[in-house]
């Protein structure tokens, strides 16, 4: 009998939908026994998003600040599991806080120390350089991340901007005005996401990862856009400047997180176009590159 623990956390149900439907196939199979753990935290975020709160959670969320989580039970604290899938969505470039804070609690280090895992992303586009904080995490804690599956909103990225802040804020992943896409990860993609649930499933049974992350990405497990792996980095670079200054204002955060929204709402819609246009003009001489970059940000291993 092969024992997988999934551990995730969702708001709106999207990742919840995913890793149900990419562990389907496991849940299927009788020699396997799959757990389902859903992280909460002692003081949750709400969901649809006040203003406040999502601009609140910007400098804790970047710099990895943990938040105080419930236990799991004991019983999937003391055991030993063949195979973890952690899914997770990106808050500001980063693991959201609730996926990090599980990974920094004695807890979260316990369960998932010499274990295998399968990172599965649910997130808007943007979440190269946080699987990058990722593995970092995983290293830490002697985990070894033995595949990724990165799903996300498909459509152009100022598109999926509108129609994520519609959605966060409302609650309801609806047609913006009725005429813009629905936002998240498309329904039919989750739907046939159960064929990396059939990959895993072989390689659980064979006992044998090493060629798993090779083998999703057979079935488009990950895709790389390289205008967004640019910005994902040149965000980072402000996001770290913008977060350690604002956490250090204790007294003056809600003004200068109000200065944040601002910087955020013309780095989206004056900077990020003109990076853009810049990144159009230097594509061709920075083709070879591009394509290390796209097997290193769809691979498992960390860069020295
Ligand atoms: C505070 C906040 C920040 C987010 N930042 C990012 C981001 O930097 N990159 C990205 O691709 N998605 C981002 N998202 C979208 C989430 O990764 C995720 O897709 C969405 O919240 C739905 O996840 P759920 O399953 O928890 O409902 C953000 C969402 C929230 C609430």
């Amino acid at each position: 009998m092969k024992n997988v623990l999934v551990i995730y956390y969702s708001q709106s149900g999207q990742l919840e939908n995913i890793v149900q439907s990419i562990t389907h196939p496991l849940l299927e199979d009788e020699d396997v026994s799959v757990t389902y753990y859903t992280i909460e935290l002692e003081k949750s975020f709400p969901f649809p998003w006040t203003k406040e709160a999502f601009f609140g959670a910007f400098p804790e969320s970047f710099l990895q600040i943990p938040s105080k989580i419930i236990a799991p039970s004991p019983e999937i604290l003391n055991k030993k599991y063949d195979l973890i899938i952690l899914g997770y969505q990106v808050w500001y470039l980063t693991p959201s806080i609730p996926i990090v804070s599980f990974l920094k609690s004695t807890f979260g280090k316990q369960i998932i120390k010499n274990t295998p895992i399968v990172t599965v992303i649910g997130a808007r586009n943007m979440w190269v350089m946080a699987q990058e904080k990722m593995k970092i995490l995983l290293i830490k804690s002697e985990a070894q991340l033995v595949g990724n599956i990165a799903m996300v909103d498909r459509h152009i990225n100022h598109i999926s901007v509108i129609t994520i802040v519609h959605w966060m804020f409302s609650g309801k992943q609806t047609k913006y005005l009725g005429v813009f896409p629905k936002p998240g990860v498309s329904e039919s993609e989750i739907i046939n996401a159960t064929k990396f649930g059939d990959i895993i499933l072989n390689h659980l049974r064979n006992n044998n990862f090493e060629w798993l992350q090779k083998e999703l990405l057979t079935k488009n497990a990950v895709e790389i856009r390289p205008f967004l792996i640019e910005m994902d980095k040149k965000a980072n670079k402000m996001f770290q400047k913008w977060s350690t200054f604002i956490i250090k204002k204790s007294n003056y955060r809600p003004f200068w997180l109000k200065i944040f929204n601002l910087y955020l709402f013309i780095a989206i819609w004056l900077i990020s176009p003109i990076v853009y246009i810049l990144h159009l003009i230097s594509f061709p001489f920075k083709i070879s590159k591009t394509k290390k970059d796209k097997t290193y940000y769809q691979g498992v291993f960390l860069e020295d």
